[in-house]
């Protein structure tokens, strides 16, 4: 498992054997994929700062807009779990190694990135895995906290009006 690019994070029981396993689950359920118009199976598994791991699969429709990706699946299968902290999402295609995560899925990885620490995605090279950071594939990110920060702002602006006139 490639962590090489990786800083030190305060992500517990985030080591190799537990990257490899994520990696091994995300495989197996691209097995499950529903892909009659693509042929192109992916898999997922999320794991969760609890340290479970919810897996997922793409699942296709004759309409092709409602497609799910199988990180969307994973994401919401950890969710409908009641996890809202992952730390980890291993992406599996086996018809081609280092399949990334598309735009999409990666801005819903971002809204359940831990509060302390970045995401590490675990891209299947068919070897080992090599894994890099969310914030690497989604720099800048739009999320829960820009909102956050603009209620914050709000809340301060009231309270500076309230004091002026008081
Ligand atoms: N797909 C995923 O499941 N995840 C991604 O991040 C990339 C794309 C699926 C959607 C569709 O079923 C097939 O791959 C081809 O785009």
């Amino acid at each position: 498992m490639r962590t090489d690019t990786l800083e030190p994070q305060d992500i517990p029981a985030l080591d190799d054997d537990v990257l490899a396993e994520l990696l091994t689950r995300a495989r197996a359920a691209a097995a499950h994929a529903y892909v009659p118009y693509s042929h192109f199976p992916v898999g997922a598994a999320a794991l969760s700062s609890h340290g479970s791991i919810y897996v997922g699969c793409n699942v296709e429709n004759a309409s092709y807009g409602l497609t799910i990706c199988a990180e969307r699946a994973a994401v919401s299968s950890a969710i409908s779990a009641g996890h809202r902290q992952i730390v980890a999402v291993a992406v599996s295609a086996p018809k081609v190694p280092v399949t990334t995560p598309c735009g999409a899925c990666r801005q819903v990885l971002n809204e359940f990135r831990p509060d302390t620490s970045d995401m590490v995605i675990v891209l299947d090279d068919h070897d080992s895995g090599h894994s890099v950071w969310l914030d690497d594939l989604l720099p800048q990110a739009f999320g829960p906290r820009n909102l956050h920060a603009a209620v914050a702002r709000e809340m301060s602006s009231l309270q500076q009006q309230d004091d002026h006139v008081g």
